[in-house]
């Protein structure tokens, strides 16, 4: 009988005490934050689903990121919405979009953080999915139009190296085509661009999570003749753990230096599975449904949103996670610095 003379309460008694044996720890510098670009100037949109979330325009974004700086956050990555779409995404690689003019900017006034990029076309397509669309084979089952994933790869890689031209110190492909990583690699190597890290999408799951995102990156799958009306032929099954292991296997095969798994708190268990078998960084993307959640219920008095905050980043952290995507970065940060309550 282990109790009375064992008892686990004893190391919980003080603060000090449980910081002694704390396993676990959240920074700042863990944590890397969203950003939406939008053109024109003196631009900051509101997003109706995400309280405290702006489309911002670059000088708008440079000046939001460089209040995150100050808070001790050392990294953000970038979605853009462009001034056009069309059915091929054309401005995901124009060199002088949306996104390169925001990377300039930020390396030039905010020099010490790091910027990442999302890689993908949902953002830029007319049709709102994340890569070029073809008729089916005829005979083939089903009449929608399909998500060409061949035709798509050397956008993306286009888009990746448009984006490491401005200065990207990471790019992030999170559409979920096969060979994305790969293709990126070999673009970016043959352009000399071998020390921009891939860090991959790999465990992307197509579940309802994304709501609030496609609100404010002006994403979503639109409606149309055969249009697909998700993306379950290319984001993953949320039933499936297995599946997630080996995107994670082919990305690193690829040349990913880092693998993500989106959403976050519903996926801990892909993510501790992942962290468990692989040795490169892994990421958590506590996405926009799970942040749209926090604020539903702290603006209606039902949680203590800082403390909420904080403990989800932490188990975020604890499940495996190196770093955390995460909008509520600069709030974090700041309740981390003792800067903000
Ligand atoms: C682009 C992309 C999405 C998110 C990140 N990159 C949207 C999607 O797949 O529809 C979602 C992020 C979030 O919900 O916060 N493909």
């Amino acid at each position: 009988m282990p109790f009375p003379q064992i008892r686990p309460r004893r190391m919980r008694r003080t603060e000090v005490l449980r910081s002694l044996v704390r396993e676990t720890h959240l920074a700042p510098d863990d944590l890397v934050w969203p950003l939406f670009a939008v053109p024109g100037q003196r631009v900051r949109n509101a997003v109706k689903s995400m309280p405290g979330v702006f489309q911002l325009s670059v000088d708008e974004l440079v000046a939001e990121a460089q209040e995150g700086y100050e808070a001790g956050v050392r990294s953000v990555i970038l979605f853009g919405i462009p001034e056009r779409k069309d059915a091929q995404g054309t401005e995901a690689y124009a060199e002088d979009g949306i996104i390169p003019r925001a990377i300039r900017a930020l390396k030039e006034q905010v020099p010490g953080m790091v910027v990442m990029t999302d890689v993908c076309m949902c953002e830029y397509t007319d049709h709102g999915h994340c890569g070029i669309l073809k008729a089916p084979k005829a005979g083939g089952p089903g009449q929608d139009l399909q998500v060409d994933n061949d035709a798509t790869l050397p956008l993306l890689a286009k888009e990746a190296l448009a984006h490491a031209k401005a200065g990207a110190d990471i790019v992030a492909p999170s559409d979920m085509m096969d060979g994305r990583v790969a293709a990126i690699r070999t673009l970016l190597d043959g352009h000399g661009y071998q020390d921009v890290p891939i860090l991959s999408y790999a465990a992307k799951f197509a579940g309802a999570f994304y709501g609030p995102f496609r609100d404010a990156a002006e994403s979503a799958p639109q409606p149309g003749p055969g249009i697909p009306k998700d993306r379950k032929g290319y984001q993953m099954d949320p039933a499936n753990w297995r599946e997630a292991l080996r995107e994670v296997e082919l990305d690193l095969e690829e040349g990913a230096d880092m693998v993500m798994v989106k959403p976050a708190v519903p996926y801990l268990d892909i993510l501790r599975l992942i962290r468990d078998r692989v040795d490169v960084p892994t990421a958590a993307y506590h996405v926009s449904g799970e942040y749209a959640m926090i604020k539903a219920a702290a603006e209606r008095g039902w949680i203590d949103e800082d403390r909420v905050v904080l403990e989800t980043l932490l188990c975020c952290r604890r499940a495996g996670a190196d770093l955390v995507l995460t909008y509520y970065a600069k709030h974090a940060a700041q309740l981390l610095s003792g800067k903000k309550r």
